[in-house]
């Protein structure tokens, strides 16, 4: 599993720096430090580890809009076919091995490779600070990253049959405030 960085103190600290950053960065502050990090996954098969760089705006011609939610896969072809399928369709399924998905900025969950982890059915979730206009992964991992509302497995993992995905289903534990998606390529700070 990859280990988390030393400026997350608590579970719920990123999602609160991200906010707290995007308030005062209008202000003028400085960006959240970029920093390295270590893939420690070594499997047999195809593998998604990203970095700072391979998240973009969410106008980039990389995503599918499907209904406001961001759907890319590495791999391209026919993954980002079956991705953009599966998450059309609503219906129950496992997203092929190189999936991003993201509903707002600074978040997102990608489909490592076989065996990556068990527990999260092999996603790796990500906290992503984009106020500099660039993206900075501040927090990687499994069972342990989560934001206000909790750990993401806590709300994604009840969604086994959509693979933890849950704009297709209802079996998601909800988010505790309203979502309106069309807000949210607007403010993100990296299509400027
Ligand atoms: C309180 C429950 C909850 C927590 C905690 C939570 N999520 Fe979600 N998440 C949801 C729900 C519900 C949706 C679907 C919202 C919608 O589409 O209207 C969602 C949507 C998403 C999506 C879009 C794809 C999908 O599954 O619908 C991504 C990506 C995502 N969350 C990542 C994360 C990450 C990363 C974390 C932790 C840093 C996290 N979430 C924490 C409940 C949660």
């Amino acid at each position: 599993m990859t280990r988390q960085g030393r400026r997350r103190r608590s579970t719920f600290a990123p999602a609160v720096a991200t906010l707290a950053g995007a308030i005062t960065c209008a202000m003028g502050c400085a960006a959240a430090e970029r920093q390295q990090w270590e893939d420690t996954f070594a499997g047999d098969g195809d593998d998604a580890f990203l970095v700072d760089d391979d998240f973009a705006c969410f106008t980039d011609r990389r995503w599918a809009d499907v209904d406001g939610r961001r759907v890319w896969n590495v791999f391209g072809g026919a993954r980002q076919a079956q991705a953009v399928a599966l998450a059309v369709s609503r219906a129950p399924g496992e997203y092929p091995v190189g999936t991003v998905l993201q509903l707002f900025t600074f978040e997102a969950m990608v489909k490592r490779g076989a065996g990556f982890s068990p527990a999260t059915n092999d996603w790796e979730y990500l906290v992503l600070d984009t106020s500099s206009g660039s993206t900075v992964i501040t927090a990687r991992g499994t069972t342990d990253v989560g934001n206000v509302g909790g750990t993401c497995l806590s709300c994604h993992g009840a969604a086994t049959a959509h693979d933890s995905v849950c704009f297709t289903n209802s079996s998601c534990r909800p988010l505790p405030f309203f979502v309106d998606t069309e807000v949210v390529p607007a403010s993100d700070e990296r299509c400027r």
